[in-house]
């Protein structure tokens, strides 16, 4: 018998195993990798999510922490303490988010009233030239002379089943006179609303009309989340997100591997993998 023909099968077994354990995991697109996740487009509704969003489909290491988004019938909400936002529009290119309270978004009259707030350490830029309004409810009309009442930007509420007087004003425009009207009323809320909804709300014809177009049309932030690592990142061909292990430290996710601000591709070899 000759050797060589039981050498074959052996030779032939070890180079499909060294086949697949080398040229394998090189050649398949790495569908896993977290560069190739992170550069999916997820979509929720028509707002496209990219860094520093997540959520929905977009796992939290493509993003930053405080940028959660939770995708609910096709609606991006934004959830700060116990107000949810709606994700009206995310322009990455200037760092701007569109957003509208969603407790005031079919009702102006919510059963429970909350401030507008928002984590002022993510959300700290330019304030577009917006105004906050004050929403005032349960006013009390039934008082003493002295104070004067105003005439226009009132609405009728019913909240928990009491109809109650109230009053939307542009905070700035809020004088002392009627503000001695206002301190009677049993609470109230601020919202910011975008330039072209505060000039309507200041006039005296405003309606409650205008109110709901104003709190629909939302309010403009500026988000501020590692911007200039982020495109640093993008400009080595990276994509941008978080350390999984410590996710309050930016991450760049590189076709060569993780890297913590550029990609450096260049003889990581060993883990360079095929992009999807
Ligand atoms: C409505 O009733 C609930 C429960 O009693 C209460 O917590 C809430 O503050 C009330 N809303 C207003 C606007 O007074
Ligand atoms: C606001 O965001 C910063 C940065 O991510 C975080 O450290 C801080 O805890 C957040 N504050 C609140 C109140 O969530
Ligand atoms: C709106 O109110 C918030 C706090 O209630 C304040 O930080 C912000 O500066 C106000 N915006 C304007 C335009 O006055
Ligand atoms: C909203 O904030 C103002 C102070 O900025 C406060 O007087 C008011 O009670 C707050 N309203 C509610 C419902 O918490
Ligand atoms: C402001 O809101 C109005 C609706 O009240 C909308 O038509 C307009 O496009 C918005 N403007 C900006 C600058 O966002
Ligand atoms: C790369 O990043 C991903 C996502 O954060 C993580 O799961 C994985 O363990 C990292 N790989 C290495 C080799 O650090
Ligand atoms: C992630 O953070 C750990 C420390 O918590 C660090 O050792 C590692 O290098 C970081 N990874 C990246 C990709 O920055």
């Amino acid at each position: 018998m000759n050797h060589r023909l039981d050498l074959t099968p052996s030779l032939f077994a070890l180079t499909v195993v060294l086949a697949t354990v080398i040229h394998f995991p090189v050649l398949r697109c790495q569908k896993t990798h977290p560069y190739n996740i992170c550069r999916q487009s997820v979509k929720c509704g028509n707002i496209q999510l990219e860094y520093p969003f997540w959520g929905s489909d977009r796992p939290a290491y493509c993003g930053h922490p405080g940028f959660q988004l939770t995708c609910q019938s096709n609606v991006p909400k934004l959830v700060y303490k116990s107000v949810n936002y709606r994700v009206l529009d995310i322009d990455s290119s200037t760092q701007t988010i569109t957003i509208a309270r969603n407790d005031l978004w079919t009702n102006d009259c919510p059963e429970y009233l909350h401030n507008t707030t928002y984590n002022s350490t993510l959300f700290n830029g330019d304030n577009f030239d917006q105004q906050n309004i004050s929403l005032y409810y349960k006013c009390d009309t039934n008082i003493p002379g002295g104070i004067s009442v105003p005439t226009g930007h009132r609405f009728s509420c019913n909240v928990n089943n009491t109809q109650s007087d109230s009053y939307f004003y542009l905070t700035n425009l809020i004088r002392p006179n009627i503000a001695n009207f206002f301190v009677l009323c049993d609470s109230y809320i601020t919202v910011p609303v975008n330039q072209s909804s505060a000039a309507r709300l200041a006039t005296s014809g405003a309606s409650r009309s205008d109110l709901s177009s104003a709190l629909t049309a939302g309010f403009n932030l500026q988000w501020t989340a590692n911007n200039d690592e982020c495109e640093q990142c993008i400009q080595s061909d990276g994509q941008c997100g978080s350390n999984s292990t410590s996710p309050d430290l930016f991450a760049c996710y590189c076709t060569g591997g993780n890297f913590s601000l550029t990609c450096n591709n260049v003889g990581e070899s060993g883990s360079n993998f095929l992009v999807c």
